[in-house]
């Protein structure tokens, strides 16, 4: 007999989303747990640094910042999600105050305060909320102490959800109802049960399917791999963002130059300081990532060099320390002084803006399973998603979420019939190799074949290796005992296989999805959404 414990709700992940559908719904006496896979910052929400958009200057509207997120989008925004969300970025600010989250500010010209507003790439106002260069840690550490002194939640570090458990919805023929998880407590080494009325997946992206990634390790696709394993649909998963300045250092690991530092003037320059963003987009530097990364990509692939360089130290040394202090540390700590040389850059994997399929409740085709934040596709991002857009995303689709939760809840049962988790047939592996191996495998060949720029060619090779990696993982899952490491090696097989399948099916190049084989965007019918149904 295994532990097992019961919640109302489940929500899995300790990011911006995870957190925020929490602290909605414990106000009102829901008894919620929150896991986390690693410490409750692994995040990437922890690792925010530009921040986040909402509409707080005088010369700026919401009209504007619809607009703004379509035309990044490519055509495949869902233009009612885009509304209400951009409609909600006032009063998402205005709760994360209220959790003691505290914004940079500045003395308007009357000598009052108010926000300070940085700009970003595909914004035509400044309009990103922010706290210096680290939005996401601030936004992070006041939500885990809200959540810390909140009787009705219960927060457990070290747990990873193996599989979701569903049974049959007695009320609606076909469809599947969730009632609960299996869960990996890594300390402890056994897989313990856990029932609930609701289950909240708010686990991040998947940008960890690429060797190089901006993401903490947290961001193995999980929640995208559970709800397709539990029968959810998946949508527009080829449109994986590459960010188009991460720091390019030997010794530096998925540390984020932020796209702040271009709103401010930061220039993007070769070896010898000419510049070349404006051979690309009238723009230049603040035009949408999609033409950034791949500008940068065919720079460095057409002369053969490591990185290209991001300038900001025309701004004075007093400006760039105040406004980018922990970029400044960071670069200090690699021996560059980005007050007085430019930064090797290079793109990496940095935003999913693909995932689970919900509505605009973040509810999913699981009776009872919502899915928030970086795991979900609602159709805010479309082909591309806009700077700054997502934490904005995390935090209107957790109060949805909530208040969809809360009309249920009272309704639902929970099931204490769950069968144990089933180790009879499983031993301790003792050939851990296979799972780092396949893991650098499966990364590299992922940049290679199905990274900026793809062709039909580079996708086959790429599912090829996939299908191998599948039958090898799948033996392996079915004779040892399960590991963090192997749940999300498993994770990210499927997920993987998720993002070439979307990319097969799109003929055409939209927003973040380039292939040589269709180079140009099909206009003569209207953009459609890739949807995979398991
Ligand atoms: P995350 O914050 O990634 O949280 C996921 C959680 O799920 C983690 O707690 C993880 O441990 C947990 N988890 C995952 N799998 C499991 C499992 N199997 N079992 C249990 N727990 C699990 N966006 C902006 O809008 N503005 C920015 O300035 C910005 N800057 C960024 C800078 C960086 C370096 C990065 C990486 C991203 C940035 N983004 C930014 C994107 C944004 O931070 C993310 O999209 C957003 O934070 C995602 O939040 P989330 O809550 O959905 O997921
Ligand atoms: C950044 O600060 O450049 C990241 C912003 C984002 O991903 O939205």
């Amino acid at each position: 007999m295994t532990d097992s414990k019961k919640h109302d709700v489940l929500i899995i992940g300790s990011g911006g989303a995870g957190l925020g559908l929490a602290l909605r719904l414990a106000d009102h006496s829901i008894n919620v747990v929150v896991l986390s896979k690693f410490a409750l910052t692994s995040s990437s929400t922890y690792y925010a640094q530009g921040g986040i958009s909402a509409v707080f200057d005088a010369a700026d509207s919401i009209e504007s910042h619809i607009e703004d997120t379509l035309d990044a989008g490519a055509g495949l925004c869902d233009p009612d999600i885009v509304r209400l969300t951009v409609t909600h970025g006032k009063s998402s600010i205005e709760w994360l105050r209220e959790q003691g989250v505290v914004f940079t500010e500045e003395q308007n010209q009357s000598g009052e305060t108010q926000l300070h507003l940085n700009r970003e790439g595909g914004h035509s106002h400044r309009r990103v909320v922010h706290s210096a260069d680290a939005t996401g840690k601030a936004v992070s550490l006041s939500l885990i102490e809200r959540a810390q002194a909140h009787p009705n939640i219960e927060l457990l570090e070290d747990h990873s959800v193996v599989e979701l458990i569903t049974k049959p919805n007695p009320d609606l023929p076909n469809q599947k109802q969730v009632i609960g998880a299996y869960v990996l407590d890594t300390p402890n080494n056994k897989v313990i049960t856990m029932s609930a009325k609701v289950v909240a997946l708010a686990s991040g992206g998947a940008n960890m399917a690429y060797i190089y990634s901006t993401n903490p390790h947290s961001s193995t696709g999980d929640g995208i791999a559970l709800a397709w394993r539990a029968g959810c649909r998946v949508s527009n998963m080829e449109f994986m963002q590459f960010h188009p300045t991460c720091l390019f250092h030997p010794e530096a690991r998925n540390f984020l130059i932020s796209e702040a530092l271009r709103g401010e003037g930061g220039r993007l320059v070769l070896a010898d300081g000419s510049s070349f963003m404006e051979k690309f987009d009238p723009r230049g530097e603040l035009a949408p990532r999609d033409i950034v990364a791949r500008a940068i990509d065919h720079e460095m692939k057409k002369r053969g060099i490591d990185c290209v360089f991001l300038d900001i130290s025309h701004k004075s040394e007093e400006f760039i320390k105040e406004h980018f202090p922990t970029i400044y540390q960071q670069c200090l700590e690699f021996d560059i002084d980005i007050t007085k040389q430019p930064i090797p850059v290079v793109p990496a994997a940095h935003y999913t803006c693909g995932g689970v399929l919900t509505d605009n409740y973040a509810r999913t085709d699981i009776t009872h399973l919502y899915a928030v934040g970086e795991v979900a596709c609602t159709g805010l991002h479309g082909a591309n998603r806009m700077a700054s857009n997502s934490l904005l995303e995390c935090l209107v689709f957790a109060e949805r979420a909530s208040e969809d939760i809360l009309k249920i809840i009272s309704t639902i049962q929970i099931n204490t019939h769950i069968p144990d988790w089933d180790e009879s047939k499983v031993s301790d592996s003792d050939e851990e190799v296979v799972v780092s191996h396949n893991w650098n495998e499966l990364r590299h060949f992922m940049w290679d074949y199905v990274g900026i720029v793809r062709t039909d060619k580079r996708l086959s090779r790429a599912m090829n290796r996939v299908e191998l990696l599948k039958k090898e993982i799948a033996e392996y899952y079915g004779n040892f005992r399960v590991t963090s490491d192997l749940l999300e090696l498993r994770n990210l097989v499927i997920v993987a296989e998720l993002i070439i399948r979307c990319a097969q099916q799109r003929k055409e190049s939209r927003g973040l999805h380039y292939t040589l084989d269709y180079p140009e965007t099909d206009d003569s019918q209207p953009a459609q959404n890739t949807i995979l149904t398991p």
